[in-house]
C-alpha cells in the first residue's frame, strides 16, 4: 500500500476505532441521565428522588390535598365513609395519604392501614370503593399535570395497600 493511501485509511480507522466509541458512550450516558430525570424509574436505587420529591414535595401535596378532598367529598358512592370524620384532622389525614402513596416521609405501616380502616370495612368498605378512591387520586394528579409515568407509579403504590385497607 502506498503511503498516500495508507495515511487516510489509518486516520479513518483511528476515528472509527478510538474516537467514535468515546462519542457514542458520551451520547449514551447523556441519554441515560435524561431518561432518569424524565421518568419515574421504580427500579431506581433508594438514594434517588422519590415521586414525592419529583412532583414538588410538601407544597405539591398541599395542592393535591385540596383537589383530592373536593373530588372525594363530591362522590356520592364513597362520601358516607367520610361523614362524621373530624374535618380539621381530615386535611392532615389526606396529606398523610398522599404523602404515603407518593413515597414521601410517613409513619404508616400495613398494620396501621388495616387498623385505620377496619371500622370502614365493617361499614361495608370494599374493592369498589377502593377503586373510586384510586380514580379520584388519578384525576387529582392529572389535574396537577403530573406526568403519566409518575401517575402510574403513584397508583401502583396506592394499589399495594389494597389488602391492608380492606382487611383481607
Ligand atoms: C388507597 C389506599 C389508601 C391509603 C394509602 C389510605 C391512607 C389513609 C391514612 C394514612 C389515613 C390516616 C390514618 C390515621 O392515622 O388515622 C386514612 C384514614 C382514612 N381513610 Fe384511608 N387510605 C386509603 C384508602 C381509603 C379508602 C378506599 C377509603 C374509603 C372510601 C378511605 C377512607 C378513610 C377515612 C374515612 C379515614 C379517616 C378514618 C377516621 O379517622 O375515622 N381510605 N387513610
Amino acid at each position: 500500500m502506498h503511503l498516500e493511501t495508507f495515511i487516510p485509511v489509518f486516520i479513518l480507522f483511528a476515528v472509527l476505532g478510538l474516537i467514535l466509541p468515546l462519542v457514542l458512550t458520551n451520547i449514551a450516558e447523556k441519554g441515560r441521565n435524561f431518561t432518569q430525570d424524565s421518568e419515574a424509574d421504580t427500579a431506581a436505587p433508594a438514594s434517588e428522588a422519590t415521586v414525592y420529591d419529583q412532583i414538588g414535595g410538601s407544597a405539591a401535596v398541599d395542592a393535591a390535598v385540596d383537589i383530592f378532598y373536593r373530588r372525594v367529598l363530591a362522590d356520592a358512592y364513597v362520601v358516607r365513609f367520610f361523614e362524621g370524620v373530624d374535618m380539621e384532622k381530615q386535611a392532615v389525614k389526606q396529606k398523610a395519604f398522599l404523602t404515603m402513596v407518593m413515597g414521601g416521609p410517613h409513619n404508616y405501616t400495613g398494620k396501621d392501614m388495616r387498623e385505620g380502616h377496619k371500622h370502614l370495612v365493617k361499614m361495608g368498605l370494599d374493592g369498589t370503593h377502593f377503586d373510586h378512591i384510586l380514580m379520584h387520586l388519578r384525576a387529582t394528579l392529572a389535574e396537577l399535570s403530573v406526568p403519566e409515568n409518575l401517575i402510574q407509579t403513584i397508583i401502583g403504590v396506592a394499589e399495594s395497600t389494597r389488602d391492608d385497607v380492606l382487611d383481607r
